[in-house]
């Protein structure tokens, strides 16, 4: 098994493959990212067979921005007949397969994919107990060894491969689906919920983010972001010239500032998150991040970075490098975690905190 195969957002297959490529070349991991547009994957094949399990190991899928997940794996397997799957996808893979705790059948994030839906649920039960009669299963599920990964890109063709339960995304096809709360203002709420979510974990939601504490939303209208804030029982400046919606300015939560967002401080240092939203150039956002905490105005900042249209990628890594030089210049302790998120379009979303 020489390859990775990592799932993403269908029409950033090329952020993707440049992220790996970058990435595995710092590893002095070396091979070339296969892509095809709106296919939701790339496939990593590295020159040196071991490489792809040590990347599988060593190279955190949280440091992926553009992978949603992230799976060593055989050759797609092609032109299986209806007749027997089963058969094909074991001996694509059987020799490198790890014993497995659990099994995911999945699909690319595309409309193709969707079409698959059924037969994924299909042949779930089946695939399950020929994989654990084979031996590549346990027996009861078990969470602290490999998952075993198909993922059907056609009704005859599929990669199978695992990946590994202490560097995965914990989550069938990458995605953690959220119900959308049917009284907040703007489906943009998804987006901070789910960031909550992929960035915190239970414990440090339920200690950082506290009824009482102060935040401030930059571009909050019409209120998606704040609806979140004002969830948890905060405290929020929400900072837009636009209107905001009137059942959470009834909540008594949120004083509405019309003001510009890169002009506007609070009159005191007492705020913990700050979020932003704003459709803004994403250096610009960056670098208000950087004011921010240089002057000591948050703890925690979660926001998005625009994209543009062309040379995605980079625009990413250049907003990400001002803010480590300005902060490591300015002798600030921070964290910092970007990904992709399901919700997120022409976006990315950056967690800042200080250590
Ligand atoms: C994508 S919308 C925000 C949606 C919001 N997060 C929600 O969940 O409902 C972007 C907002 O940023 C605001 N915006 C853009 N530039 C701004 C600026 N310089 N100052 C304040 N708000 C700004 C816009 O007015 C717009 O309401």
């Amino acid at each position: 098994m020489k390859h990775l195969l990592l799932y993403c957002r269908p029409g950033f297959e090329g952020e993707c493959a440049q992220e790996i490529e970058a990435r595995a070349a710092e590893r002095e991991v070396f091979g070339f990212a296969r892509l095809k547009g709106n296919t939701g994957y790339v496939l990593f094949e590295c020159y040196q067979e071991s490489d792809s399990a040590k990347l599988l190991n060593q190279l955190p899928v949280s440091k992926l921005i553009f992978a949603r997940q992230m799976l060593r794996v055989a050759p797609q397997v092609l032109d299986m007949s209806t007749e027997d799957r089963l058969n094909p996808l074991y001996m694509a893979a059987a020799e490198d397969l790890p014993e497995c705790g659990r099994l995911w059948v999945e699909t690319p994030d595309t409309n193709e994919g969707k079409e698959l839906n059924r037969l994924c649920r299909s042949i779930a039960t089946p695939m399950k107990a020929f994989f654990k009669k084979a031996g590549k299963l346990t027996a009861k599920e078990n969470d602290d060894k490999p998952v075993l990964h198909v993922c059907f890109t056609g009704t005859d063709s599929a990669f199978i491969g695992y990946s590994q339960p202490k560097n995965h995304y914990p989550h069938l096809m990458g995605i953690m689906r959220l119900k959308f709360p049917k009284d907040a203002p703007s489906r943009s709420t998804l987006k901070l919920e789910e960031a909550f979510h992929y960035f915190l974990s239970k414990t440090q939601r339920e200690k950082r983010m506290e009824s009482g504490m102060n935040a401030v939303d930059l571009g909050a209208a019409p209120g998606g972001w704040t609806y979140q804030l004002v969830q948890k029982g905060m405290m929020v400046s929400a900072i837009d010239n636009g209107p905001m919606d009137q059942k959470l300015m009834d909540t008594g939560q949120v004083k509405h500032v019309r003001d510009d967002g890169f002009k506007w401080l609070p009159k005191k240092r007492n705020v913990h998150w700050l979020v932003c939203d704003m459709i803004e150039s994403p250096k610009r956002v960056a670098n208000l991040m950087c004011d921010w905490f240089i002057g000591d105005w948050c703890v925690e900042a979660i926001f998005n970075l625009k994209l543009p249209v062309k040379r995605r990628f980079h625009t990413v890594e250049e907003c990400l490098e001002i803010i480590y030089e300005r902060l490591d210049e300015a002798g600030v302790p921070y964290r910092l975690a970007a990904k992709h998120l399901y919700y997120d379009r022409e976006e990315i979303t950056v967690h800042l905190s200080r250590k």
